[in-house]
């Protein structure tokens, strides 16, 4: 069986979520957002590493707060960065040797399906590097700093990126390794593979797999999480640790 390490970036700020925390300590059914996450990828027999990476201003915080928790999960912490980039690189350099894969998975995404992990999981191990991704079903339209349309822009294969963004670990070290000065730019994973010239396969997901950027998302994940079946328990996870959440 392929072995996955799994890296969850929640460094970031949450400018657009805004409020007095980082929006990864939102709460969505009672839990913070970034438990959910871990949880989507903990149990998996195919993962043998999860880390999460932390901003150093969030880093107490989350110590003294969940610290004894993420232990118990097996998650392992790392220091995030400026950037996205910088976050997700800086987990990079703590991924065990016996990973033959990298999946890279958004904090903020706790709605991803097991069957939509599964398969990008799959297409990764078969291909080397693979991410979700959502068709567009609405028009598009470039619009002019004065709010007027300029365009209408053709939706034929057009996708929006996704995670878990999934490579072979040599080919996403390589890629970070030669990632371009501007990484304020990286938005995403896939973006530094495809430079290197190796395809990056797109399995298909929905907007289902929404990511949490504006306070209202929130409402929508505790829709999307309700309209599913219940989610199989944390690992050893018994009433007490589960009182301290
Ligand atoms: N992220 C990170 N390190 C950063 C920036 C972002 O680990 N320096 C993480 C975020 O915590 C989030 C994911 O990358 O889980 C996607 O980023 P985004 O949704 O943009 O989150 P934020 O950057 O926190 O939000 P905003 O851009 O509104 O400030
Ligand atoms: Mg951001």
């Amino acid at each position: 069986m392929a072995r996955y390490a799994v890296i969850i970036p929640a460094a970031g700020k949450g400018e657009r979520f805004g409020g007095g925390e980082n929006k990864v300590f939102a709460k969505l059914d009672g839990r913070p957002i970034f438990l959910r996450t871990l949880e989507l990828f903990i149990n998996r027999e195919d993962v043998c590493q999860t880390i999460l990476v932390v901003s150093p201003g969030d880093m107490a915080e989350m110590k003294s707060r969940y610290g004894a928790n993420l232990g118990f999960m097996g998650v392992q912490i790392a220091e995030g960065g400026a950037h996205r980039f910088d976050s997700v690189r800086s987990a990079l350099s703590g991924v065990r040797e016996d990973a033959e894969f990298i999946a890279v998975h958004d904090a903020v995404r706790p709605c991803v399906s097991s069957d939509r992990i599964d398969a990008v999981f799959a297409e990764a191990a078969k291909t080397g590097a693979a991410i979700l991704a959502a068709p567009l079903f609405g028009t598009l339209k470039r619009v002019s700093e004065s709010g007027v349309i300029d365009a209408t822009v053709p939706r034929e294969n057009l996708y929006e990126a996704q995670t878990p963004q999934v490579f072979r670990r040599d080919l996403l070290l390589d890629a970070y390794a030669n990632a371009p000065q501007d990484v304020q730019a990286v938005t995403d994973d896939a973006l530094l593979v495809e430079r290197t010239g190796h395809p990056v396969s797109v399995v298909r997901s929905d907007p289902s797999n929404l990511k949490i950027t504006a306070r209202e998302d929130v409402t929508l994940a505790n829709a999307i999480l309700k309209a599913r079946p219940a989610a199989k328990p944390v690992r050893k996870l018994g009433a007490f640790e589960e009182a301290q959440w």
